[in-house]
């Protein structure tokens, strides 16, 4: 095929190259991921964790993802990227919510919180206003070896797919996978859609790939392949090469499955292992810029791969510090254009720490949370049960201001949201030490709020 070609999508709106200056990227948070859960007991007796000076890989952006693109384009361009999975809204020009209801006891509370809005302004313009310019510099990020997934419905593949081969070049394209799921529908009026595309470009011929296999039908188990084709032909023990349709991974339909974490959109662990065996090796870089409950990193924590998440939903992130805590994640760092705290109007109140020496070294603080209080709530709500409202909270044993290092971090166990949570904590610290210590908490609606206090042990 010859590499010109001048037939391409045109808007009104087309910008050929998006120029903006670098936006200032702060660090938020490091977490060193500790995660202490209820059943443990409340009075549990930690050593000080200590970071290890090893770089953070694993990075979390919070804010919109053209910035950290950007960013990483003119102020880091020695840092590449072997694969790109992206699942960015599809135009559906409708909001997401997630609802979940809470409590402990008796009380339940049912509670709407907001993940991310599929809306447009200028409808089809201004979402591929959106897209072209983060996939031109998704292109820029890939390395020589990289690969991109772009996972969307039917909605505006169609549209992708013809943008794609303009930034990547028809060439480059690999496959057009089928992922296929059930589920219920009630459309009388046409087929039920259930599937979804995902558009494989790569970034030059050199791509990574590595095959993968399904299992063989019972058919051809049980008569073979050399009765059909000859002495020549045997079957493989990893089973058959796969094609570019799959309908061995279905969507997470189970509300109370552990893998839900109640994020509209949330795609199957296994779907994306798949993909990242296919085109990543151990220690690659890969990234999601739509991370929502940050399924990919989980993954490649499983699967010995580095990852970059962005998104720009607080849902999001507290989602996925969720799950990367709940799945003792390795250490990761949140970035981002502000400080990270966007709760006015929440109420945290901090138990006074009770201090202990335990030998001549050593002092036992008790220390923890008296009361929290969301802005979304009236203040004169019943606040007897103000902890049902806490998703979990973290302590950095040693606040420096400009980041919070969080050393621990507190959760329920197996009901996310229906287990009473542990409100106070027995640490074990140095003694003859002027600190600060402070926590965070998280709640259900995503706000987050610290408050510090200092201690001498
Ligand atoms: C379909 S969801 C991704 C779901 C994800 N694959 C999962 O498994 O949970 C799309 C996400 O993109 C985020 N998003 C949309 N536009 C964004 C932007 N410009 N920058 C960063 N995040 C964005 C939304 O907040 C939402 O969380």
């Amino acid at each position: 095929m010859g590499n010109y070609r001048s037939a391409r999508l045109v808007w009104d709106s087309k910008i050929e190259e998006m120029q903006q200056p670098i936006s200032s990227i702060q660090a938020i948070q490091r977490m060193t991921v500790n995660p202490i859960f209820e059943n443990q007991g409340y009075y549990e007796q930690l050593e000080v964790p200590v970071l290890g000076d090893e770089k953070i890989e694993n990075i979390f952006y919070y804010g919109d993802n053209y910035d950290l693109l950007n960013y990483i384009v003119k102020a880091e361009p020695e840092k590449k990227i072997d694969l790109i999975y992206i699942d960015p809204p599809y135009m559906t020009e409708l909001d997401y919510h997630s609802s979940i209801s809470i409590g402990a006891y008796s009380d339940i509370k049912y509670i709407k919180r907001t993940a991310f809005q599929d809306r447009w302004p200028r409808g089809l313009d201004s979402y591929l206003d959106m897209m072209y310019t983060r996939l031109q510099l998704m292109k820029k990020v890939l390395s020589n070896e990289g690969s991109i997934f772009v996972h969307v419905d039917w909605h505006v593949s169609h549209y992708l797919r013809v943008l794609l081969d303009e930034i990547f070049g028809p060439d480059n394209f690999i496959n057009e996978i089928a992922w296929c799921f059930g589920g219920g529908s009630s459309s009388r009026r046409y087929f039920h859609r259930k599937h979804d595309l995902i558009l494989w470009y790569a970034r030059s011929p050199e791509y990574i790939y590595n095959p993968q296999y399904r299992p063989y039908t019972q058919g051809t188990i049980k008569r073979g392949l050399t009765n059909v084709k000859g002495d020549r032909y045997k079957l493989h023990e990893e089973g058959a090469l796969m094609q570019d349709w799959w309908v061995d991974i279905n969507k997470i339909l189970s509300p109370t499955a552990y893998e839900n974490l109640k994020f509209p959109t949330q795609k199957p662990k296994e779907l994306l292992a798949r993909l990242i065996a296919a085109a990543s090796r151990p220690g690659s870089l890969v990234a999601d810029f739509f991370a929502g409950s940050g399924t990919l990193a989980e993954v490649c924590n499983e699967m010995g791969r580095n990852w970059v998440l962005a998104d720009a939903s607080s849902l999001a992130l507290q989602t996925s510090c969720y799950r990367l805590i709940r799945s003792r994640s390795k250490p990761f760092k949140i970035i981002g254009a502000n400080n990270g705290e966007d709760a006015p109007g929440c109420e945290l109140v901090l138990k006074q720490p009770l201090l202990k020496p335990v030998d001549d070294n050593h002092t036992l603080v008790d220390l923890g949370i008296d009361f929290y209080w969301p802005a979304q709530l009236p203040a004169q709500g019943d606040r007897r049960d103000f902890a049902d409202y806490i998703e979990f909270w973290e302590i950095d044993l040693d606040f420096q201001e400009h980041i919070f290092n969080s050393h621990y971090q507190v959760l329920r166990n197996k009901q996310r949201f229906k287990e009473p949570i542990a409100l106070d904590l027995l640490i074990r610290l140095e003694s003859g030490q002027d600190i600060k210590i402070a926590i965070k908490v998280w709640d259900v609606w995503a706000n987050q709020t610290i408050s510090v206090i200092p201690i001498k042990t």
